[in-house]
């Protein structure tokens, strides 16, 4: 029989309203800005896949009927494709969604906050670990970073919380964690929601990779609203790690914050010049762009 996947769902909050990207975000979803080709989601997806996941819950809200859209088959354009000899494109079109992975949507009902988002998931979830991963932290690497966190997860059996460090003048942009040792893993004492600089217990910062034991969800179902008026999923951390233990990874990459306009265009240029088909014609008009065009003639 083949070997059962550890980790085998993959929780996706997607019903944020992405307000820091308007107007780019007002009646689509900021999960399908493209970066070069693939909506952010599908980055998402096919992260959540190399590292095992088969079940894929996506936790919705209004203006994301375009992520399901995504993930479905259409047979229309397949159909049309086909007729035109297209059938690269209609490859293309198959490997969004491989058959074996399974697609659930939850509407949240409100905007009650990240911790209330994954809380919803818990019907598709049941009784075993799951990640949760917010797809506009993208994070290019090597081996995907939800893969590094399975990893930690079969060494140590508990919950791993994706980290990086921050510098502290941004504390109150991120869950922030205090671990008990140094190290690139690292046993969480003390975690806290968007604390001020003067206040942070450390540097260290979530982002937006989770695996988390179904634990987590009683304390969810039982926590009120924190920081922001909204339950927070750091706060139902904070009282599962009274009970359970919980570890920091500092993954090996790099993330790009695709909720901010820098970071997209900084993830785009990355991706770009990474990009098998279009790296080397995009580098030599960033020369251009950047020297003019006597440098970039130099260059050649
Ligand atoms: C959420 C979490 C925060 C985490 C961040 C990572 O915040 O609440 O703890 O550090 O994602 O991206 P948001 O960016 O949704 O405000």
């Amino acid at each position: 029989m083949a070997k059962r996947p550890l980790i085998e769902t993959a929780v996706f909050p997607v019903a944020g309203r992405g307000t820091r990207f308007l107007p780019a975000t007002k009646a689509s979803p900021k999960e399908m800005l493209p970066v070069v080709d693939k909506p952010l989601i599908q980055y998402a997806v096919e992260e959540a896949l190399a590292a095992g996941a088969r079940r894929l819950v996506f936790i919705t809200g209004a203006s994301k009927r375009a992520i399901e859209d995504h993930f479905d088959s259409d047979r229309e354009l397949e159909g049309l494709l086909k007729s035109q000899g297209k059938s690269e494109l209609v490859k293309q079109l198959h490997s969004v969604l491989p058959s074996y992975a399974t697609c659930i949507y939850i509407r949240q009902p409100a905007p009650l906050g990240l911790g209330h988002a994954v809380l919803c998931a818990r019907p598709a979830v049941g009784n075993e670990p799951f990640f949760v991963h917010l797809a506009d932290d993208l994070i290019a690497a090597e081996r995907p970073c939800l893969s590094q966190m399975a990893e930690v997860y079969a060494a140590k059996g508990a919950s791993v919380i994706g980290c990086e460090t921050v510098p502290r003048k941004d504390t109150d942009k991120y869950g922030i964690v205090a671990v008990e040792a140094p190290g690139q893993t690292a046993r969480i004492r003390r975690i806290v929601e968007k604390p001020k600089p003067a206040v942070a217990p450390s540097n260290l910062a979530v982002v937006g990779r989770y695996l988390l034991s179904p634990a987590i969800f009683d304390h969810l179902a039982r926590i009120g609203a924190g920081a922001g008026g909204e339950i927070q999923l750091t706060d139902g951390i904070a009282r599962l790690l009274q009970e359970e233990a919980v570890y920091a990874h500092k993954f090996e990459g790099t993330r790009y914050d695709c909720g901010s306009k820098l970071g997209y265009l900084q993830a785009t240029v990355a991706y770009a010049l990474a990009h098998p088909a279009l790296g080397k014609n995009f580098r030599a008009h960033l020369r251009q762009v950047v020297d003019g065009p006597r440098a970039s003639r130099k260059a050649r």
